[in-house]
């Protein structure tokens, strides 16, 4: 009985603001099943709209969702094109979902490397959500961690060249403004399936004091109650941020 009371209060808590995922194992799942590895991109797909509005009905307010990093070109072409081959199908299909389930779109990484086709589609499903009030799904895509602070760094060194500002004016709170994630709070929460114990290349600043929640389920098996499982974890961790 005192364990049961126990869970419903957990279940009680609401849930981090803002939770980041690493939609990694979609290959291992495929394989798995001999099919080919796009068949897990698809699957993985579908989880990803599954965990979204889950994420929105529970009061997320932000996912962050690593989707292709900037690492991943090392892949096959036959690989990468399938990917983006999807990507696009999935982004047509966003824009009519989005605009049911009211999340609002945006993109971290680098897009200028993405075909024509897929650039307008982003931009597209990020300018027509912005006005939802749902969850913010942040879609990594061609993200890097490094990258992105090495792009931050270049931002504002270009404009102490043009004289707009003075390197002795930069802070952490500021530099936050020079990457992807700009206005948007730090995720208290960062979820790894797929049992792979690193964080490639994941948002290396954000996460600087985030609870991490590694798990050994493949991204295409991942549930919601995976999710409630996460968020359960997170709840009986003490974050100390340093202090005692
Ligand atoms: C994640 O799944 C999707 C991308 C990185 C594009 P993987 O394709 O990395 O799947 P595994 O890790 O090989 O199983
Ligand atoms: C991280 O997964 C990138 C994405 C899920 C998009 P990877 O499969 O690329 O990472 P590694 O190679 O296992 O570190
Ligand atoms: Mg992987």
């Amino acid at each position: 009985m005192a364990l049961f009371q126990k869970k419903k209060k957990s279940e009680a808590l609401p849930p981090p603001r803002h939770i980041a995922i690493i939609m990694d194992g979609n290959g291992r799942w495929a394989k798995k099943r001999g099919l080919p590895r796009r068949a897990g991109h698809a699957a993985g797909a579908e989880t990803f709209r599954t965990i979204a509005n889950y994420c929105r009905s529970i009061g997320v307010e932000y996912l962050t969702v690593y989707a292709f990093s900037t690492e991943n070109w090392k892949r096959s072409q036959e690989e990468i094109s399938g990917i983006m081959e999807l990507l696009k199908r999935y982004l047509k299909e966003a824009i009519a979902d989005m605009e049911k389930n009211h999340v609002r779109f945006v993109f971290f990484g680098d897009l200028s490397r993405l075909s024509p086709e897929l650039q307008t589609l982003a931009r597209d499903a990020a300018e027509r959500s912005k006005v939802y009030q749902g969850v913010q799904v942040n879609f990594c895509l061609n993200y890097g961690g490094r990258d992105e602070i090495v792009q931050g760094a270049q931002r504002f060194a270009s404009e102490v060249a043009a004289g707009k500002r003075k390197p002795e004016e930069l802070t952490e709170a500021l530099f936050s403004d020079y990457l992807y994630s700009a206005g948007v709070p730090d995720p208290e929460l960062v979820i790894r399936p797929s049992g792979e114990l690193r964080t490639s290349n994941f948002l290396p600043w954000q996460s600087a004091y985030s609870e991490y929640v590694f798990m050994d389920v493949l991204w295409p098996d991942f549930k919601t109650k995976d999710l409630d499982e996460a968020i359960a974890q997170f709840h009986r961790r003490n974050r100390r941020f340093g202090g005692r």
